[in-house]
This record gives C-alpha cells, structure tokens and sequence, in this order.
C-alpha cells in the first residue's frame, strides 16, 4: 500500500463514510500550503474545469483563454466546428500565444511569429526553411482534453481522464429540466469577487442551506425552504427547491413561473456551482479559482436568452451580487479566521435522515471527494 499525501495528526478526530458519524477536516485543510500544492496536483491537474459557454466560442476561430491555476489553456472553435484546447505556450521559446478572447483564423505568436492553424498545427516559423532537419510536425500546440456538456465547456488537463459526460453522468437531464435552453442561452456578464478563505470554505458554504435561514432573509423569502433538498451523485450534487415562496419576495420580483420550481443548484467537482433563479430563463456559473491557500477568486458569468438582460433578470444579478454574494463572503470569511483559531479544529455535520433542507450531507459528500483526492488518511481506527 502506498503512503497517503496527507495523514492524520495524533489530536485529529475521525473523517469517516457516514457523514453522521463522521467529523469534518480539519482546519489545516484550509490554510496549509502544503495541502494546497498537494491540491494543485491531485485535483486540479486531474479533474474537469469550466471554462465557458458554447455563446463564447460560436464561431470558426473564435477562442477564450482560461488559467487553471498556473497552467494557461487556449479553447478554440476550428474551421471544421470543432472544440481544440491546448496548453497556450508557443513551441519556440515559450512565449504565451494568446491573450483573452476573441477571434483568429491564425494563432500568431506575438514573439517571433511563428504562425499556427485551429488544429494546433505549426504553419510557418519564420526562416526555418534554413535549419537542417526542421520538422513542423514537431512543433504543434500540445492538445488538452475539451468537452462541450448542454452547452458549458470544460477542460481537463489530465490526458487519462474519463470524460466530462461520463463521470458527471445525470447531471444535464437535471441542467435541462430547469433551463430546457441551456446550450442557446448567451454570456451575458461576469461579476468577480476576491474573498479571503480557502476554496473550500467557499464550496462547503454552497452545499448546505443549514444557514439560509439565519443568514440569507432575502433568499428564505423567495426560495420555500421545506421543499429545498441537496442530492449527492458522483461528482455532483443538486441543491434544489420545487417551490417559491412569493413572486415579489424582498430578494427580487418576477412573473408567475413554472408551479414545480423554487431554485435549482449544482456543485460539479471540484470547484463549480450553477444556478438557477425562478422568473425568466436564466442560469449562471459560479466557479471558486484557488489563488493560494487562503484566497479565492469567484467568477459568477451569467447565460440569459439575450446579451442584453431584462428589467427582471437584472433584478435577480443584482440581488446575487448586492445582496446574496456580500452575506456569503462574509460568513466565510469569518470561518477562515476561525479555522486558523487555536480554538477550533473540526466539527461535526448535521445530518438527518430524511436529507432535509437542514441537513449537511452534501457538505461530507465534498469533503469526501476531497480526502480521497489527496489520499489523506484522517481515521485513525479505521487506517
Ligand atoms: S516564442 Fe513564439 S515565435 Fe518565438
Ligand atoms: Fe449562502
């Protein structure tokens, strides 16, 4: 058997299976930079990271660059209509290819000029013509696995891992069911946050609405809490309620909608939530970007019907980014505090067996993908 990356300490409680019997992680999880390079490593460089809507990249030559983590990847939409990504390094002397977004029928380093097509091909290195035994075949990008699921995009740098639809199998029946025009819904607006907590406070705060009712007012009035159920599967879990409280609650207003929705959520591994508000179509990404162990960068980019939103739908992004967005950062980053306090290491989760809207299961769902992750070993019984 192999040593795990992470073990126990001799004071650390027990993480086990069953969430009811088991203990959060502890605090070091979330501020030891040690953790966080073996993260970097064991989870980002293997797993499936979003990276845009199929609106962003609609044309032949269309790109978007995206950073996982330290790694910089150009998608791109070739001539055929294909989705290429690839490691955005000129095969030269590694300047970067690309920046930000746009549309190119070329991909032309702006070092030296070597010139390369949307299939990664190098074209034309300038003055090669003259190097003994120069082979273009040699220098093309380096490809990177690229999946395009109901319309989202995601990458993966990992060349042996199962695709994106196969490990997140059920989730875009789901996506479809609460935003049947997922794939023509169009980028509408990004709002970034910087909070001051490790990722995974970010995303632990996702999967429970234990705390809606005392922190989230606006939300509790919009959202019927009795009906709201998390369901863990895989690498996802759904967070959803079948009903809204009031369509002119204090969160924001809207027309009557569909009589089986409240709100729908997604947690996609390891760093991905989606959201669904009630009233006109919509449906947003809010990806948590690790920048050191305890600092995230959030990315929330909204896909509407049209670029430009309605009075309605304005209503709700404001709500998320005024309102919404401020209590969470908050509570957060009160909890990264507190998990570097001399007085805390590990809880426990609230767990009931009915899976009711109080109920912290999908919290020990995520935390369970993350020790097995990092092949910790956090019971000490059961090692
Ligand atoms: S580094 Fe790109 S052309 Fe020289
Ligand atoms: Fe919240």
């Amino acid at each position: 058997m192999t040593a795990p990356i992470l073990r126990f300490q001799g004071d650390d409680s027990p993480f086990r299976s069953n969430p009811q019997e088991s203990f959060t992680i502890p605090a070091r999880f979330y501020y030891d930079s040690e953790v966080h390079e073996a993260e970097k490593k064991a989870i980002f460089q293997k797993s499936w990271w979003f990276c845009g809507h199929r609106s962003q990249l609609a044309e032949p030559g269309s790109y978007l660059t995206v950073k996982v983590l330290d790694q910089s990847i150009v998608v791109v939409r070739n001539q055929t209509g294909d989705l290429k990504a690839f490691y955005n390094v000129c095969q030269h002397r590694g300047h970067e290819l690309v920046q930000g977004s746009g549309r190119k029928a070329v991909l032309t380093c702006p070092y030296h000029a070597w010139a390369y097509d949307l299939d990664g091909q190098l074209r034309n290195a300038r003055n090669s013509e003259h190097v003994e035994g120069f082979n273009a075949c040699e220098f093309a990008l380096k490809a990177v696995q690229v999946e395009d699921y109901c319309g989202l995009i995601f990458v993966n740098p990992d060349p042996d891992a199962a695709p994106f639809h196969v490990q997140a199998e059920g989730l875009g029946d789901e996506l479809r069911h609460y935003c049947p025009d997922i794939e023509n819904m169009v980028f509408a607006q990004r709002d970034t946050y910087d909070v001051d907590a490790n990722w995974k406070v970010l995303i632990d705060n996702f999967l429970e609405c234990y705390h809606c009712d005392p922190a989230h007012k606006d939300f509790v009035d919009l959202v019927d809490m009795n009906t709201y159920r998390s369901k863990v599967h895989g690498i996802y879990s759904s967070h959803c309620s079948s009903k809204v409280c009031s369509t002119s609650s204090k969160a924001f207003t809207f027309e009557e909608g569909r009589d089986d929705f409240g709100y729908a959520g997604w947690f996609v591994w390891p760093n991905l939530t989606i959201w669904v508000y009630p009233g006109e179509p919509n449906i947003s990404t809010l990806q948590m970007i690790p920048d050191g162990a305890d600092r995230t960068i959030e990315y929330q980019d909204w896909f509407i019907p049209t670029q430009t939103p309605s009075k309605q739908l304005r209503d709700a992004m404001v709500y998320q980014k005024d309102v919404l967005q401020p209590e969470d950062i908050g509570l957060c980053e009160s909890v990264q505090k507190g998990l570097k306090s001399a007085g805390y290491n590990q809880g426990r989760f609230i767990v009931d067996e009915e899976r009711s809207e109080l109920s912290e299961h999908a919290v020990h769902h995520f935390q369970k993908l993350v020790v097995n992750a990092l092949d910790a070993r956090l019971d000490p019984q059961k090692d």
